[in-house]
């Protein structure tokens, strides 16, 4: 060790050398921004009061609480099967995981709420985003 810092010059070099590759893993350990991906989009005023607006296959569903419009995805939290919406809440057809309104866990297997989903207002209409 002490002879590879024997003149300054080396001392300087190991320095910048040390530096450069602990910025590269520093870099490298850093989480990489997800892109939002878009879902669905869809006109405002066909997100009916009372129930959901549902969107089988992109297995997103739109709804309207008490804080405004919201969207979680139909994807049970389980192991992924797409749940089903009904007026008495949803359910997954897999293995029996009840969801409320809001999709909160009622009843497992599932232990995790569904995943909501980032709805944003542009003018008249309402779009969904992972
Ligand atoms: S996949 Fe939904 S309860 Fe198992």
């Amino acid at each position: 060790m002490a002879a590879l810092f024997q003149s300054r010059r080396r001392f300087i070099f190991a320095l910048i050398a040390w530096g450069a590759a602990l910025a590269g893993l520093w870099r490298f350990l850093q989480p990489r921004p997800v892109a939002k991906r878009e879902l669905v989009s869809t006109p405002l005023n066909s997100i009916p009061t009372e129930g959901a607006l549902v969107f089988r296959e992109e297995r997103v569903a739109i709804a309207r609480g008490r804080d405004g419009i919201y969207a979680f995805s139909l994807v049970c939290t389980h192991l992924g099967c797409t749940v089903s919406v009904t007026a008495e809440g949803i359910f997954c057809p897999c293995h029996g995981s009840r969801f409320d309104h809001e999709g909160k866990v009622v009843r497992g297997p599932a232990t995790r709420p569904l995943e909501r989903l980032n709805a944003e207002v542009r003018g008249d209409r309402l779009f969904v985003s992972s």
